[in-house]
């Protein structure tokens, strides 16, 4: 694969759909239900306009900008995502070495297949931790404490999991964690060698951070999530003393109400239309959680964000800071390490590109008044 070049998202997608076996794929590419939300996600953003402005210059264009204390080398980074390494062997691997070379921040999930401490490491402190809270509170609490030892200070609290959802790609391919090798997964296996073969070779993926999940890991995922309540999130706050963001928050009430529990931050996802069929388009959701927080308060978007002017139009739409979460395992799934700095490199220069077209020099300067129709994104709370 060495020869193949990603273009853009559609070009990593369909490569990685080839290479990669059907349950795999369909694991990372599908959505809850209908997959209706997961679709309106792209075409909403699709759809946002963008107003081109000439004669100014824009020599010297710089894409760095400081979000959380820290400098980002690209406003975008690469959203948590679980059982990275089933999608592809050492895809975690090349995940968190591609966030240290780009210098933006790589999500580890509470269930990675790689150990946080190495996540850590390998990204060069680029990593965020993704908490997901099952049952105990306290192992919860124990995973956080476990994170700020291993030097993370950035923490994502997932509150859009209140129970996995139903995804029936995942159930009729009958996906499984740790997978279960049936006739009909044998005959998905064998039709792709290179992706069985590497398996074998490197073990098969389980979770490593959360030991609950290394016994049945299926049953866990399964189960109940819904525990983590405003009282969960309190006491978060007084545990964790770094900055913490909540992820998953479409209503603009809860995001106040985070705001004022003393989170740093939130995320405004549905989680890529992986979990609620109705949930709005995320992108939609995001002027009104701006002006419900402020003009000041750190807003991050995913759900939907395909290219470089995506995550442009998710910035002047309120956010700070973009993730994508899909594309960056399709780029891995097409062609390994190359294959996802191929993908990085295409959406820092469509960035570039759009920034030049809309007249502005610094990332940090977009803003609404980029859009075609600024009162998109000036709802009022
Ligand atoms: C394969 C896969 C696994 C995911 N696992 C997690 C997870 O463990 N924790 C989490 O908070 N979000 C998880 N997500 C959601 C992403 O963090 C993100 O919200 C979503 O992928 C963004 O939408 P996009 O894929 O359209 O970019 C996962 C998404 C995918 C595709």
């Amino acid at each position: 694969m060495a020869g193949r070049s990603i273009f853009d998202t559609e070009d990593a997608r369909r490569l990685a759909k080839r290479r990669m076996p059907r349950m795999m794929f369909d694991f990372v590419d599908g959505a809850v239900g209908s997959e209706l939300a997961a679709q309106l996600n792209s075409e909403a953003i699709r759809q946002i306009r963008l107003c081109p402005r000439v004669l100014v210059n824009v020599d010297g264009r710089t894409l760095s900008k400081t979000f959380l204390g820290e400098e980002m080398g690209l406003p975008f980074g690469i959203a948590p995502m679980g059982m990275c390494n089933l999608v592809w062997p050492g895809a975690d691997q090349i995940l968190a070495s591609q966030a240290a070379e780009h210098k933006i921040p790589v999500g580890v999930s509470t269930a990675a297949s790689t150990r946080l401490e190495e996540m850590y490491e390998r990204s060069e402190g680029r990593a965020w931790f993704q908490l997901y809270v099952y049952q105990s509170h306290e192992a919860a609490f124990e995973l956080v404490d476990r994170a700020a030892a291993a030097g993370y200070t950035k923490l994502l609290l997932t509150v859009d999991v209140t129970q996995l959802s139903r995804r029936v790609r995942d159930l009729r391919n009958g996906f499984h964690v740790p997978f279960k090798m049936g006739l009909r997964q044998f005959a998905d296996f064998a039709l792709h060698p290179t992706w069985s073969l590497t398996t074998l070779v490197k073990g098969v993926p389980s979770p490593q951070n959360y030991d609950a999940l290394k016994g049945d890991a299926n049953a866990t995922r399964k189960a109940n999530r819904g525990s983590a309540d405003w009282d969960f999130l309190k006491r978060l706050r007084d545990r964790w003393k770094h900055s913490l963001l909540v992820k998953g928050v479409l209503s603009p009430d809860d995001a106040l109400k985070i705001k004022q529990t003393g989170a740093d931050g939130i995320s405004v996802s549905n989680h890529g239309g992986r979990q609620l069929d109705s949930a709005p388009a995320a992108i939609h959701a995001l002027p009104a959680v701006r002006a419900a927080v402020g003009s000041d308060f750190p807003l991050v978007f995913d759900s939907g964000v395909r290219s470089g002017e995506d995550v442009v139009k998710a910035l002047a739409m309120g956010a700070d800071f973009v993730l994508l979460g899909r594309p960056m395992l399709y780029a891995i799934g097409a062609n390994g390490e190359r294959g996802l700095n191929q993908l990085i490199e295409a959406l820092r220069q469509d960035i570039d590109v759009a920034l030049s077209q809309t007249g502005l020099r610094a990332v940090s300067d977009v803003s609404a008044g980029i859009l075609q129709d600024p009162s998109m994104a000036t709802l009022k709370d």
